[in-house]
């Protein structure tokens, strides 16, 4: 029987990863002009350090995370409580008041797989630390919104404030008593998390609790001074940086360390899935988790669905296994000599590739063609005889003869 992948898990092709590489690369140029560094985090960690920042009673920490129950380790399901853990770890507030982070790399979720919603999946995770600025907020949006925009990927901006630890508890018995009346109409699920944290309870996307829950109390309206005050900033920071956004009452996240700020880049192209990244503030985290008083915002997006949204949109990737020159020798001596030839060309900088075996001229053709090679060189006796041999430039049929030597094979190949 042939061995598959799991359930949720997928192979990177090579086709693929020429998408990602795109990605990763406008991701790097946007992250340095808003002055990112790049953190890398182990994938382990113990898992008391997920339970108390993402919180015990959430989806994911009850029913999604990949555990070594007996070593009490589990593979990171985000990377927000494992940067906060290095944070901490290394001090890195005094190095710097205030510190932009990024991570990228996989997470693990045991969800239901279906498009979009992976095992294992791939995030690019955005942190800053050491500033309670509104403009912050707005900012690290911004950073989002260019991203996308220069990706060329379409999403819409969602916020919301989940108010703190002052106002958040009232609205929470408002909400309480609201759910309380309509409580046989919703899901079990719902139920349950009426009783462990009724916010989600907005968050549900089954239609019958959505129609429960339409008219249910804003938490934007009973926010504290201090959260009211820091919600108008966020809202005036980005009509002055210009990103557009709605309010969306109904935001409420699947981790419990957020506060104030919550924000979703959506999409409607992806079926059920439609955040294509996410995140808001969480000050109060690092202390709980027994570092410096130092607030935090961030959000993360999610890679396989960029990829999806990208190919969605007819952006085709240029290819990565693309390769400047195939060179074809003819007989044993000629082969020989492009096996030097072909080290030598890529030590010079030249992407080239042959076939290591002795071949027809046809088949080493149809070889260099699906190599998808710009330029061909086809060398037989006479031509190592003669010195000069014919290069082909594979679009155009157009050829050229050329001296076999590194340096004119390489401006040949160049000029073009
Ligand atoms: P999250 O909303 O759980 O937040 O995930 C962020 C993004 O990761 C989602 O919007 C989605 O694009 C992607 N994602 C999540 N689960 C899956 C899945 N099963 N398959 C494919 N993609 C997925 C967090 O993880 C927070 N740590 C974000 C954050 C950073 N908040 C503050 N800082």
């Amino acid at each position: 029987m042939k061995i598959k992948a799991l359930n949720g898990f997928k192979d990177i092709l090579p086709e693929d990863v020429a998408v990602w590489r795109q990605v990763e690369t406008i991701a790097h140029d946007v992250l340095e002009r808003y002055h990112f560094a790049e953190i890398r985090l182990p994938i382990l960690e113990k898992t008391e350090l997920f339970a108390r920042s993402i919180g015990a009673d959430t989806d994911i920490v009850e029913k999604e995370m990949y555990t070594f129950v007996d070593k009490e380790i589990t593979m990171r399901p985000e990377a927000t409580a494992s940067l906060m853990r290095a944070y901490i770890q290394h001090s890195m507030n005094s190095a710097r008041p205030v510190q932009r982070l990024f991570t990228i790399g996989p997470m693990f979720r045991h969800e239901r797989p279906q498009k979009g919603r992976l095992r294992q999946f791939h995030q690019l995770d955005f942190e800053v630390l050491g500033s309670a600025s509104a403009r912050l907020d707005a900012e690290l949006m911004s950073l989002g919104a260019m991203l996308f925009a220069e990706l060329g990927v379409e999403t819409s901006l969602e916020i919301n404030s989940l108010g703190c630890p002052e106002c958040r508890p009232a609205y929470r018995r408002l909400l309480l008593e609201f759910i309380h009346d309509r409580m046989e109409h919703l899901c079990d699920d719902c139920k349950r998390r009426s009783v462990t944290n009724p916010l989600r309870v907005l968050d549900c996307k089954k239609p019958g609790c959505r129609q429960q829950v339409e008219d249910a109390p804003s938490v934007l309206e009973h926010l504290c001074t201090v959260c009211a005050d820091h919600f108008g900033g966020v809202r005036s920071g980005l009509d002055q940086l210009g990103v557009a956004y709605s309010l969306n009452k109904f935001m409420v996240r699947g981790l419990d360390y957020y506060v104030r700020t919550t924000f979703e880049f959506i999409t409607d192209r992806l079926g059920a899935q439609s955040a294509v990244g996410a995140g808001g503030r969480y000050d109060g985290l690092i202390e709980m988790l027994g570092g410096p008083k130092v607030p935090g915002i961030g959000f993360a997006v999610g890679i396989e669905r960029l990829v999806l949204l990208l190919r969605e949109s007819g952006q085709e990737p240029v290819r990565a296994d693309e390769i400047d020159l195939f060179v074809a020798g003819l007989g044993a001596n000629a082969s020989d000599f492009a096996f030097s030839l072909v080290h030598g060309l890529r030590n010079n900088g030249l992407r080239a590739d042959m076939d290591l075996e002795v071949k027809s001229l046809k088949s080493q053709m149809k070889q260099a063609d699906k190599a998808g090679s710009r330029f061909a060189l086809i060398i037989g006796d006479q031509e190592l005889e003669s010195g000069r041999a014919m290069i082909r430039d594979m679009g155009t049929g157009e050829q050229e003869e050329v001296d076999l030597d590194l340096e004119t094979i390489r401006r040949s190949v160049e000029k073009r």
